[in-house]
């Protein structure tokens, strides 16, 4: 195995976080459904596939490495929100919680000389910069035009969503 035990149990334990990531987007955007916003659903559904595939990245890195997947249980997401505004805070609360998470296993494979894991975590380094941004953006956008305009924020949010394809 090229990584050691304590680097394959944070990788582990990392995968269930990227899922649990993945469950609160899916039950946020189930929110913004219940509220009507339907692009906002639509934006949290695709973050929620998102997070998914950083789970399944780490998967497959630690088989490569030759490691051993032990996936953990799920926590219920929280789906008591009652505006919008909540909902994205909660997003960007989790996106910095992961940078965290992420910026531990730096330190770990730093400390322990493990080169290829260190280079594996680039990606994820850079993706959190992005979906922070992206978050940060998003809350932004919210505060300014203010919860009876989240309509307008909506169309916004298509364009953004359709620039993202592209
Ligand atoms: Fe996989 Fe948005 O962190």
């Amino acid at each position: 195995m090229l990584i050691t035990d304590a680097m394959n149990k944070k990788l582990n334990e990392q995968i269930a976080n990227e899922l649990n990531a993945s469950y609160h987007y899916l039950s946020m955007a189930c929110r913004f459904d219940h509220m009507g916003l339907r692009i906002f659903a639509a934006r949290f559904e695709q973050q929620s596939d998102e997070e998914r595939g950083h789970a399944l990245r780490i998967l497959k890195y630690i088989q490569d490495v030759g490691g051993e997947v032990s996936l953990a249980a799920l926590a219920r997401p929280r789906d008591d929100y009652n505006s919008v505004l909540s909902i994205v805070q909660a997003a960007l609360d989790s996106e910095m919680n992961v940078t965290r998470q992420i910026n531990d296993l730096v330190a770990l494979a730093d400390q322990q000389n493990d080169y290829a894991t260190r280079s594996f975590l680039q990606w994820f380094v850079d993706e959190q910069v992005e979906e922070v941004r992206s978050m940060t953006d998003l809350l932004q956008l919210v505060k300014m035009a203010g919860e009876s305009s989240a309509l307008l924020v909506e169309a916004r949010l298509m364009k953004m969503m359709a620039a993202k394809k592209d």
